[in-house]
């Protein structure tokens, strides 16, 4: 049986210190009863604050990203060693926005390579977090382009195919399937698209695998709100949500 999780991945909505700590806590408190697995992954600087407000509480601390290298001369970079030492369970890798693939926002296209992570780096990211004994929870999706051109089952299984190659146990892995275009959009993906999708990414990681992919939690994202988690978490393969602007206020995701 396979535990839900649900996921707040807080992007650049909580961005100071007390907005961190006052929304940790109060989620915290919302959940305090909660049968599902809950996670927060804050901005990389206010970790330490996130872990302390939720220190105690069966809440558990993520980070927004990883750098595939443990130590040397990559400014700017986070290592997986920092990650576990500051009590990270868990870490968002390949998420749309980091692939440099937006489904809306006021960055310019031109600019956007410089976000650009490849399916290679995102393999490379999810072998060094679970090294350092960290939980990768993998983003894949479509763009509207690819999803218009009927490219979606294909894109969406060439990115998990690629994202766990050289992976020797998938134990701890979460995959979180996002459709670009339903991110931060208001438009979320219809449930039952959403579910046959994540079947999709289970058929394709127990063939690669075998049945250790029932064990696997596979989760939508993409503009979830109070409004809308039902209808996602009724259905049979759906185990979670990763939820990013509703999760980022106490009285939305709690
Ligand atoms: P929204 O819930 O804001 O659409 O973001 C989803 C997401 O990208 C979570 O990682």
């Amino acid at each position: 049986m396979r535990r839900h999780l649900m996921a707040g991945n807080w992007k650049l909505y909580n961005v100071t210190a007390e907005e961190c700590e006052r929304e940790a806590k109060g989620i915290a408190e919302a959940a305090k009863d909660a049968v599902c697995e809950v996670v927060l992954c804050p901005p990389f600087p206010f970790l330490s604050i996130v872990k302390k407000a939720i220190e105690g509480t069966n809440v558990k601390l993520g980070a927004q990203g990883v750098f595939w290298e443990e130590r040397g001369g990559f400014t700017s970079q986070v290592s997986p060693l920092s990650l576990k030492d500051l009590g990270c369970e868990y870490v968002i890798i390949g998420h749309s926005e980091t692939r440099g693939r937006f489904g809306v926002g006021s960055v310019k296209e031109e600019l956007l390579f410089y976000f650009s992570e490849s399916d290679e780096t995102v393999n490379l990211k999810v072998l060094s977090a679970l090294k350092a004994g960290l939980k990768p929870i993998i983003c894949v999706g479509e763009t509207i382009s690819e999803r218009k051109a009927g490219k979606q089952d294909e894109i969406v299984s060439y990115q998990v195919e690629r994202a766990l190659a050289n992976v020797g146990d998938i134990e701890g892995i979460v995959i979180a399937y996002e459709p670009v275009w339903a991110i931060g959009t208001g438009e979320f993906c219809d449930p039952d698209e959403a579910n046959r999708i994540i079947r999709l990414i289970r058929n394709k990681v127990r063939e690669l695998f075998g049945d250790k992919a029932e064990e696997m939690r596979i989760l939508y994202g993409g503009s979830v709100d109070p409004g809308n988690i039902k209808s996602f978490m009724e259905k049979e393969e759906i185990d979670g949500a990763l939820v990013g602007r509703a999760s980022a206020k106490a009285e939305s995701f709690g």
